[in-house]
C-alpha cells in the first residue's frame, strides 16, 4: 500500500472551499470545463475517486480506463448513467445526492402543473408578443382544487409533491412498486392502471431503470382521461416520447409538462416543442442556488469520505463500502 495521497478526478466545477476539502485527502486532477469524455478517461489511469455529473456514462469502458477506481460521486440523485451491476462487481462505491433536492424538484413539479392548469406560459407569451388588447386571450384554465393528482413513484419526491397538491385542494392517488414506510400524507394507493384511469394529472417520480424504461407508453396513455395531463420531472426515457407525441397530437390526452426528455437537449425540430399544449423546461428540477449548493456539498462529502477511509453519507451500493473505503 502506497502512502501517497489518492488521486481524485474532479470533472465538474467545484467552488474553491470545497475543492480545498478534496485536496485535504487527495491529489486533484481536472479536465478542462466541458471536456469530451475521452479527455476525462485519459485522466483516470491512477484515479481512485471521480466526482462527475450524471451526464457522464459510468460504464465498463470507463471502469477499464480507471483500474484503481474506488468511488464515483455523482452530482445528482439519479444514477441511471451508471452501470451499477458492473460497478458493484468491481467493488466501486457509487454515491449520489438524495434528499437535498427533494423540495426543489417538488416545487418545480407544482410549477409545471400550474403552468398547464393556468396556461402560464401561453399567457406570458401572449403579453410578451404584444397581443394583450389586440387578439383574444388564451382559453381559460382550470382549478386544481377538487381535481385528482396521480403520483407514480411515491418516494421522497413523490411524497413532497403530494403534500403540495393537498395544499391546493387536490385529491392524491399514488402507485409504487416498493413498500415505503407509511406515506404520512392523505394519499390513496392504486394500481398503475387505476391511477391512470382516475387522475386528472399524472406526475412521474420513479428512478430510470430497465423496469421503468417506457413505463408510460401508448397503452398506458390510452388509459388516461382525454382531458388529463402528464407531468414528468423524473427521467425522459420513463415515457415513450413517440407515443406521447401521438397522444398529444390526436387529443388522446390534453397536454404535458416535461422537465426531462428522451434526448437532452432535444433536436431543434423536435415536434413536441411546437405543440401548444406542451410546456418543456430544460431539466431544471434541482436548479436553485440553495439546492445546487447543498448537492455540491453532499457530492464532495461523499468523495472525501470514501477517499479518507470513512463511510459516505449517501451510497447506492453500500455492499461495496467495506472494500472501497480501504486504500488498495
Ligand atoms: C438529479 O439529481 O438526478 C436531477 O435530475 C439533476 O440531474
Amino acid at each position: 500500500m502506497t502512502t501517497d495521497p489518492p488521486v481524485a478526478c474532479v470533472a465538474i466545477a467545484v467552488p474553491p472551499a470545497l475543492l480545498a476539502r478534496i485536496r485535504g485527502v487527495a491529489t486533484v486532477v481536472s479536465p478542462p470545463i466541458a471536456a469530451p469524455r475521452e479527455a476525462i478517461l485519459a485522466l483516470l489511469a491512477d484515479a481512485e475517486g471521480l466526482l462527475c455529473s450524471n451526464l457522464l456514462p459510468i460504464d465498463a469502458a470507463l471502469m477499464d480506463a480507471a483500474p484503481r477506481l474506488r468511488v464515483v460521486s455523482n452530482f445528482g440523485v439519479g444514477y441511471n448513467n451508471v452501470d451499477l451491476e458492473e460497478a458493484t462487481r468491481r467493488g466501486i462505491a457509487i454515491c449520489n445526492t438524495p434528499g437535498v433536492l427533494t423540495e426543489a424538484v417538488a416545487d418545480l413539479t407544482l410549477g409545471l402543473i400550474l403552468s398547464l392548469s393556468r396556461r402560464l406560459v401561453e399567457n406570458a407569451d401572449f403579453v410578451r408578443t404584444g397581443n394583450w388588447g389586440k387578439t383574444p386571450p388564451p382559453p381559460l384554465g382550470f382549478d386544481l382544487g377538487g381535481r385528482t393528482l396521480g403520483i407514480v413513484g411515491f418516494g421522497r419526491i413523490g411524497r413532497a409533491v403530494a403534500k403540495r397538491a393537498l395544499a391546493f385542494g387536490m385529491q392524491v392517488l399514488y402507485h409504487d412498486v416498493d413498500t415505503w414506510p407509511e406515506p404520512g400524507v392523505a394519499a390513496e394507493p392504486r394500481s398503475l392502471e387505476d391511477l391512470l384511469r382516475e387522475s386528472d394529472v399524472v406526475s412521474l417520480h420513479v428512478n430510470l431503470t430497465p423496469e421503468t424504461h417506457h413505463l408510460i407508453g401508448a397503452s398506458q396513455l390510452s388509459l388516461m382521461k382525454p382531458g388529463a395531463y402528464l407531468v414528468n420531472t423524473s427521467r425522459g426515457p420513463v415515457v415513450d416520447q413517440a407515443a406521447l407525441l401521438d397522444a398529444l397530437r390526436f387529443g388522446r390526452i390534453a397536454g404535458a409538462g416535461l422537465d426531462v426528455l428522451e434526448v437532452e437537449p432535444p433536436a431543434a425540430d423536435e415536434p413536441l416543442l411546437a405543440l401548444p399544449n406542451v410546456v418543456v423546461f430544460p431539466h431544471v428540477g434541482s436548479a436553485t442556488a440553495e439546492t445546487r449548493a447543498a448537492m455540491m456539498e453532499l457530492a464532495v462529502g461523499n468523495l472525501v469520505a470514501v477517499l479518507g477511509g470513512q463511510p459516505p453519507p449517501a451510497c447506492v451500493n453500500p455492499e461495496t463500502l467495506a472494500k472501497a473505503i480501504q486504500r488498495r
